[in-house]
């Protein structure tokens, strides 16, 4: 199973703001990925926020943009939650991994999934933004955010749907990756998968309530 570990920094370095979070995802060499990426996507939103959604890591479009799901999976993720009655504007947005993993391919760079490797050493910002923000429920979308939100490999279909315990007292709501949703292979399936991932945010929003 794959797992990562908590990437316990000394507690001096420990940023207190979402400042300081910004600043440091910029500067981070945790882990290679920067290398290759335009810049760092830390996460967007208020530092009081009650929900906070955490996605896999800035596509090619964030990366680009500097902020979280504003390419087509934010499309749809914002389509969701505007179904469920959740404003994306008191919701602190972020990912599991703050740099965008891909392959270049001629002119165009091809999205990679991060590793656990990834996942954990970038796991000392997702932890500093969650005690920074401290929300009431955190949605994991998808694999990667699930490994990044409990540290360990978590399976969406088995655990979606219904509120988890976080140890910082935050409950956790597991459910699909906008791009799964995008990817799916027939309309009817796109449909059933869409309609379940709008019930998981209406639900993870009145437990944050
Ligand atoms: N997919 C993600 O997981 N996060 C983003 O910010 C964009 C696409």
């Amino acid at each position: 199973m794959a797992r990562a570990a908590s990437s316990s920094p000394p507690e001096a370095d420990v940023p207190a703001t979402l400042e300081a979070v910004a600043a440091g995802v910029e500067a981070c060499r945790r882990c290679e990925l920067w290398r290759e990426a335009t810049q760092g996507v830390a996460g967007e939103g208020g530092a009081q926020a009650r929900l906070m959604l955490v996605g896999e890591q800035p596509g090619n479009q964030e990366d680009l943009a500097g902020r979280p799901f504003v390419g087509p999976a934010g499309r749809l993720l914002d389509r969701a939650l505007e179904e469920a009655s959740v404003p994306r504007g008191e919701a602190y947005v972020t990912n599991a991994v703050k740099h965008f993993r891909h392959e270049q391919r001629g002119k165009r760079r091809i999205h990679q999934t991060p590793t656990a490797a990834h996942v954990s050493a970038c796991r000392w910002w997702l932890d500093a933004e969650r005690a920074i923000v401290r929300p009431r429920v955190i949605v994991a979308l998808g694999a990667t955010a699930a490994l990044g939100v409990f540290g360990k490999a978590t399976a969406i279909g088995k655990s979606r749907g219904r509120a988890l315990q976080l140890p910082d007292q935050a409950q956790a709501i597991v459910t699909y990756h906008p791009s799964f949703l995008l990817r799916a292979p027939d309309e009817a399936r796109r449909k059933a998968l869409y309609g379940g991932f709008v019930e998981d945010l209406r639900l993870a929003w009145k437990l944050a309530g």
